[in-house]
């Protein structure tokens, strides 16, 4: 069965039937990884475009692997060296690289939405690689996959996704996923980090860490986005490391079972010791391997979707 949209704009609405597909798929391209020659040639003769308007590490360059795996044509776009610099709008770019004749757009953008205006302007399928505080659907659909490698299935496990809920695109689309997965989701950090009405998305809402600690088998810790001024809503990161901080001392004190899990960059010190970054409890660099995974079956899905 094909994907049932021709675009991965989030995962707001998506069945769990294509999120399961996309998981699977990515479990036949996780081996490919593991080859001494990573290609395939499911992909050859299709064009991609990255266009990043944002900063990115991980997220750019596991895409960009992804397409060179699957054997797709793959261009790289960045503002500091484009004509956007020059006045060009954003529609004028979009409909220029279109008449370049590409068939996929993976798009970052600080503006929520920007996905979904490119499906209006752009025959591409289009996929969404994170847009302002809106959301990041491979990320979530990584740390699924990341989550379900370690503890064998998704449904009933209790995950807490943990800190700077308002500022984050991870946070949503991991809700949405996780959710439509059959897991019980909640939400941790200071309530100055929490939206308004999150709790309507049927999320358990906890302030103390140590308490979602206890009660938890998943930590999905999110970084906390100074540079969206979350530092605004904080006293200081000292004191949030204080209060919600994951510490080796607070897991052995809680919960030694836990998964920790991380979308990265971390802040460290801030959401998570050192010692627990580096340490057993944490799944952080099987993430990203797992992204390029995840991003191989979404390319391959709508890549080769009728
Ligand atoms: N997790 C994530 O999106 O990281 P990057 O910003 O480095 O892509």
């Amino acid at each position: 069965m094909p994907l049932s949209s021709k675009h991965l704009l989030g995962l707001q609405g998506v069945p769990a039937e294509d999120i399961q597909l996309i998981l699977d798929t990515a479990t036949t391209f996780r081996e490919v990884l593991d080859r001494p020659i990573k290609k395939v040639p499911t992909l050859q003769g299709k064009t991609i475009v990255n266009l990043f308007f944002e900063n990115s590490t991980r997220t750019r360059i596991s895409f960009e692997l992804a397409q060179k795996r699957l054997s797709a044509d793959t261009v790289n776009f960045t503002t500091s060296s484009s004509s956007t610099k020059k006045g060009e709008t954003f529609k004028d770019t979009v409909r220029n690289i279109e008449a370049m004749k590409i068939d996929m757009i993976i798009v970052r953008h600080e503006s929520a939405g920007v996905p979904q205006y490119l499906t209006q302007i752009s025959e591409a399928n289009i996929i969404n690689a994170g847009d302002g505080r809106h959301e990041h659907p491979t990320q979530a659909l990584l740390d699924m996959y990341s989550i379900k490698e370690k503890t064998g299935d998704l449904k009933g496990l209790k995950v807490c996704i943990v800190g700077d809920i308002a500022h984050s695109r991870v946070a949503l689309s991991n809700i949405y996923g996780l959710i439509s997965m059959g897991a019980k989701v909640s939400l941790c950090g200071p309530s100055t980090m929490m939206p308004m009405g999150i709790e309507n998305l049927g999320v358990k809402i906890y302030h103390n860490i140590e308490k979602a600690i206890h009660e938890n088998d998943v930590l999905n810790v999110l970084r906390i986005q100074l540079e969206r001024k979350a530092g605004t809503t904080i006293p200081s990161v000292r004191e949030y490391h204080n209060y919600f901080g994951i510490t080796s001392e607070r897991i052995e004190r809680f919960n030694r079972d836990i998964l920790i899990l991380h979308p990265g960059p971390i802040n460290r010190g801030v959401e998570l010791s050192s010692e627990v970054a580096d340490g057993p409890y944490q799944i952080i660099l099987d993430q990203v391997t797992n992204g390029v995974a995840i991003r191989m079956a979404v390319l391959y899905l709508l890549g080769t979707r009728p």
